[in-house]
């Protein structure tokens, strides 16, 4: 059996608003801008990949969706970085969009056809995990198909050594998904990491917060995108924060 099934979508002025979840892919103000604040610039890629010296850099994530985290984080990889160190970018998604609407979702962002077409053009329509080598082998995309606990739990089972410098908190919002904020893969997400790895995500909500200083990360609020109070961002230090 696969693990996975189709996003059941529709549409709301051109932005892709999950069936299943009752909830949007992203922020209708400017999703695009909102993924740039919470994702990027919270996990400061920019100040860590100017005169980056490493071989590669681990980004993970919770939940690909229409992939737009994975491309900004893509643009700025190949603007920075120097052309010798690869990203890699794992994402787990139990509901992959199918290539029609991952193709229509992109229409919405005019700005990043170039790097657009490139996943839309690899991006497959079996329900299986795959690596894909992208932008003449920069960047390696790694699409753990099923529920992210699971499938994290596999990778790290399978990947003794792979540890990773920033993950992407982006499930929906907890009230409506609390399989992507539960203890047990925050608990994963605390093995897969290794001081300083960084964490952001767009919720404030705080058991979310509780959960991830049990798990060993240090917390912290930020004012949120647009409408949005507060987010969390923080890093990992291995021992349990004081609530
Ligand atoms: C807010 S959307 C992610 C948006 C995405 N990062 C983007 O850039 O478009 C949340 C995603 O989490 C996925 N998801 C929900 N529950 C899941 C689970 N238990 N395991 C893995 N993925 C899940 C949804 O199918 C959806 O694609």
């Amino acid at each position: 059996m696969l693990p996975g099934s189709h996003a059941k979508l529709s549409w709301r002025n051109g932005l892709a608003y999950s069936e299943h979840f009752q909830d949007v892919y992203y922020n209708s103000d400017n999703g695009l801008l909102e993924s740039d604040y919470v994702f990027l610039q919270a996990n400061r890629l920019a100040e860590r990949w100017l005169d980056y010296s490493e071989q590669s850099f681990t980004i993970a994530e919770t939940g690909f969706g229409t992939g737009l985290n994975f491309l900004l984080a893509v643009k700025l990889w190949l603007a920075l970085a120097p052309s010798s160190a690869s990203l890699h970018f794992i994402s787990a998604e139990k509901y992959p969009l199918n290539l029609h609407d991952m193709t229509t979702a992109w229409q919405q962002w005019p700005e990043l056809q170039e790097l657009s077409d490139v996943l839309t053009s690899h991006y497959p329509q079996a329900l299986q995990e795959m690596t894909l080598n992208l932008f003449q082998d920069r960047v390696r995309l790694s699409l753990l198909i099923g529920d992210a606990t699971n499938v994290y739990r596999n990778f790290r089972q399978k990947s003794a050594n792979t540890k990773v410098d920033a993950w992407f908190l982006d499930g929906f919002s907890p009230a409506k998904n609390p399989a992507m904020w539960q203890a047990a893969l925050l608990q994963e997400m605390a093995l897969l990491s290794k001081p300083p790895t960084s964490f952001a995500t767009f919720t404030s909500a705080s058991a979310v917060r509780r959960e991830l200083m049990a798990v060993g990360f240090n917390v912290n609020k930020q004012v949120g995108f647009a409408k949005k109070r507060e987010m969390l961002y923080g890093h990992f230090t291995g021992t349990a924060h004081a609530q």
